[in-house]
Formats: C-alpha cells, structure tokens, sequence
C-alpha cells in the first residue's frame, strides 16, 4: 500500500458498529491550547452519549490525557509498542471509569528512544483503524515536526485547537501549512512532483512558488495526470477549527477570520466546528483530575464541548453560527 492510500475510509456517520472506527486528530502546533484536555473531554461527552470510543496519548514526551481522565497509573501504554514489548496494539486499552471509554495512555516512556520511527508511527496508526470502537480520539503533542503531522494525517479533517492570542494563531497557521505540504508530498508518486512539493514548502524557495495555487499549475506542466490528483487532495484538506478559552464575541469571530485568511492565502478550506468558552471550572476540574463535563455539566464549557460532540458524532454538522 501506499503511503499516501493510508488514510481512513469513510466520512462523518454516527454510530458506526461493524466498520472502522473514525479516527479524530487534536492538533495545533502549540502547547497548552486545551488539546488534551478536550480530547478527555469531547470523548467522555461521546461515550456517555453511547458511542464506543477510544482516546490515545500520542504526546509521549509530555503525556497526561490520563491524569485528565482521573487514571493515576494506566496499566499499558503506547510506550510499551514502542519498545517493541506489546505489538497488539488492542491490548494497550484499557477501561476508565466512564463506561464506553477506553485509554492508550501514553505514560512510561524511555527517554532514550521516546518518539516512534515513522514505519512504527503509520504501522500504529493503521492498527487504530481495527479497534472496535466507534471513535479514536487522538490526542498530538506541540509542534509541526513530522512525528505530530503524521498522527494529524489520519483523516482529512482533523481538529486544529487555537486559543485566542497571536502566538496560538500564528502557529495554528504554520501547523495547518505544513500538514497540507505534507498530506500533498505523501499522496504524489511521481518522484519529480514530490521534489516540486518538497521545494514550495520552502516560502522563499528560488523556484518563484509562492502559494499552493502556483505549486498547482507547475504540478499541471509538469504531468497533467498528477495535476488532477493533486487538485482533488487539495480539495479534500478540509481541517475543522476549534477555539478554545474564548472570552468575547472577538474571539469568537477569530475563527471565522482565520478561516477566511486561510483561503485566500494557502488554499485550504478549514470549517470552524466551534469554540469553547474560558472557563475557571475548566481549571478546578482539571485539578481535580476529573472531566469538566462530568463534574460541571452545566458550566459554560461543558455545554460548548457537548455542542462540539454531538456534531462530531452525529456527522457532517452546521459551522459555527
Ligand atoms: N476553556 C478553558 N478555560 C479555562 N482553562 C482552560 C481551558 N482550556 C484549557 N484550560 C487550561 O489550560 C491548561 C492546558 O491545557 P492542555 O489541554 O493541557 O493543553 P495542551 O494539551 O494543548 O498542551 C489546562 O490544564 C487548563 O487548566
Ligand atoms: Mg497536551
């Protein structure tokens, strides 16, 4: 199989007994944005709704969806397959105290050798997809290094966290920019169209491209085949936007901005799922080790985060109103 073939099938459904389970990366490109803590989040919100999901920490050098899930010592760990000491990764999950929802912490790792080789990174990511679960929330460390990209990869429409700051944005931008260079490298074959890809990721590379339009047109001289896949790639990178610790309708329009920017400048397309209020029982559930949703359900987060996972499982939803 190729690289590029390896992501998962179908688009948004819900309940989804009998078929792979929807794989739904939380990125960003920086750290302390809410990522772990909606990923804990969102998936207790949707097993309690009765949807079988598995939440994984892919952060390994700065794991903790576990302490947000109330489980002080998991039992397994990714760690473990990648230290070659469990291969079956179904075996890694293990129960939480929410019914429906399952871990693949990602405690115990040796710091000598923390991040998977990429073969072992995709080989896992494919096991994912034989889980028998509903959903797979995957839970991605800071940055845009190729390690956090590929777990981002696993679909076409994963979730970019943004808190409302410069800093927050200006990564988000930079992290969407280079999961898309690098979603259009993997899914060419010919190896000259791979080389162009690999030269437009450079924003001042000598060749004059300066935006995924012009990569485009050069892809299109160059093999006119390639070209049409290459355009329907583009098309498909479809990346969903949550912002996150809002305090004022201005946060809330920077999704929207963003959105438009995004477009105009990079050609991607990403919807704004939606926005989660700032929130102190966010901070008092998470130092109680407890999901803000379960201990606070009527606080204003716990009600945008339900909103956000009942459109994440219940399929193609509204954006943002
Ligand atoms: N909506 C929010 N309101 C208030 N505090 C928040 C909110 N979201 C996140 N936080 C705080 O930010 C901290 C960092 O979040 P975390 O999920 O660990 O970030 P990341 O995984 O992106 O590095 C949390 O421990 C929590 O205290
Ligand atoms: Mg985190």
């Amino acid at each position: 199989m190729k690289r590029g073939q390896r992501k998962g099938g179908s688009r948004r459904t819900g309940r989804r007994s009998g078929s792979q389970p929807r794989l739904l990366p939380l990125g960003g490109g920086k750290g302390g944005v809410g990522k772990s803590f909606l990923v804990a989040n969102l998936a207790v919100s949707m097993a309690r709704s009765g949807h079988r999901v598995v939440a994984v920490d892919c952060d390994l050098e700065g794991a903790n969806l576990h302490t947000l899930l109330g489980l002080r010592r998991p039992l397994h760990s990714f760690a473990e397959y990648v230290a070659g000491r469990e291969t079956d990764v179904r075996k890694l999950a293990e129960p939480t105290p929410v019914e429906n929802l399952r871990l693949i912490a990602g405690t115990g790792v040796d710091l000598g050798s923390a991040q998977p080789e990429q073969n072992q990174r995709l080989d896992f990511l494919d096991s994912l997809r034989g889980m028998d679960a509903d959903f797979v929330l995957l839970d991605l460390g800071a940055g845009s290094s190729a390690s956090v990209l590929d777990y981002f990869m696993v679909s076409d429409d994963g979730l970019v966290v943004i808190a409302p700051e410069p800093t927050a944005v200006e990564n988000a931008y930079t992290f969407m920019r280079a999961a898309f260079y690098r979603r259009l490298r993997l899914a060419m074959v010919e190896p000259e169209v791979r080389r162009l890809v690999s030269v437009a990721m450079d924003q001042r590379n000598e060749s004059g491209i300066r935006s995924p339009y012009e990569l485009l047109r050069e892809v299109e001289r160059l093999d006119p085949a390639e070209g049409v896949h290459f355009a329907s790639v583009m098309r498909a990178f479809r990346p969903r936007l949550v912002v996150n610790g809002v305090r004022g309708t201005e946060d809330i329009r920077l999704g929207f901005s963003i959105k438009t920017l995004c477009s105009k400048y990079y050609a991607i397309e990403p919807e704004y799922l939606g926005y989660v209020s700032y929130d102190e029982q966010v901070r008092e559930a998470v130092r109680a080790c407890r999901p803000v949703v379960d201990i606070a359900p009527d606080s204003s987060a716990a009600v945008y985060i339900e909103r956000i996972a009942r459109k994440l499982a219940e399929g193609p939803g509204e954006e943002v109103p």
